[in-house]
């Protein structure tokens, strides 16, 4: 399937209450074959609206933080942990989350990409369940192959003013990391070949 096809789908899910509340889903954006996904907690009003992740406040200053990096949103995708967004923007309940797993399953699987950014609580744990974000923020984990990375959520820097500076600085680890992926991909493919 490809992704297209696939948000598609996402764009007439019914498969929880938020479907019948939604203006439009917010399937997620970018280049098919990004190396690296960021991926949000679910649509606010502006997303909703557009049916667009990150278009809002939020999504202007993570377009700042990319580019801090030489990044634009043709270069990676940008999805969230739910499609829909909950009413009045309350926190994602379990039962939403579980719902939605099996879409954010799918698109990772098609773009298959190098590096997870999770950005805020929810989509940290949705990959990394018992991290906390104080702690766990601008580090990374490699499991099956893919680096995950934890960031706070761009809204949490703008409605917390000292947060700026970190993650800016969290930001800026991206690069260097993302590198060292590709290295160790490249390590291990003469190994995967004589596997086989
Ligand atoms: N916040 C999110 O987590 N996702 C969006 O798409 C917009 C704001």
């Amino acid at each position: 399937m490809t992704l297209a096809e696939l948000n598609e789908q996402i764009s007439v899910c019914q498969d929880c209450e938020l479907g019948r509340y939604r203006t439009k889903a917010v399937p997620g954006e970018g280049a098919e074959e990004a190396e690296i996904v960021f991926i949000g907690e679910a649509p606010g009003w502006h997303e909703d609206q557009q049916g667009r992740p990150f278009v809002g406040p939020a999504g202007q200053y993570l377009d700042q933080l990319l580019s801090l990096i030489g990044l634009g949103r043709k270069d990676v995708y940008i999805s969230n942990v739910l499609k829909c967004r909950p009413p009045q923007n309350r926190d994602p309940l379990p039962n939403e989350m579980k719902a939605c797993q099996r879409w954010l399953d799918q698109q990772l699987e098609v773009i298959s990409p190098r590096m997870v950014v999770t950005l805020g609580r929810y989509s940290l744990a949705r990959f990394l369940p018992g991290e906390t974000i104080g702690k766990a923020h601008g580090t990374a984990r490699r499991v099956g192959g893919i680096i995950y990375y934890v960031m706070y959520h761009p809204a949490a820097a703008l409605h917390q003013q000292s947060l700026r500076k970190t993650i800016e600085e969290d930001m800026l680890k991206i690069p260097r990391l993302l590198a060292e992926a590709e290295e160790i991909a490249e390590e291990s493919k003469p190994q995967q070949l004589t596997m086989f």
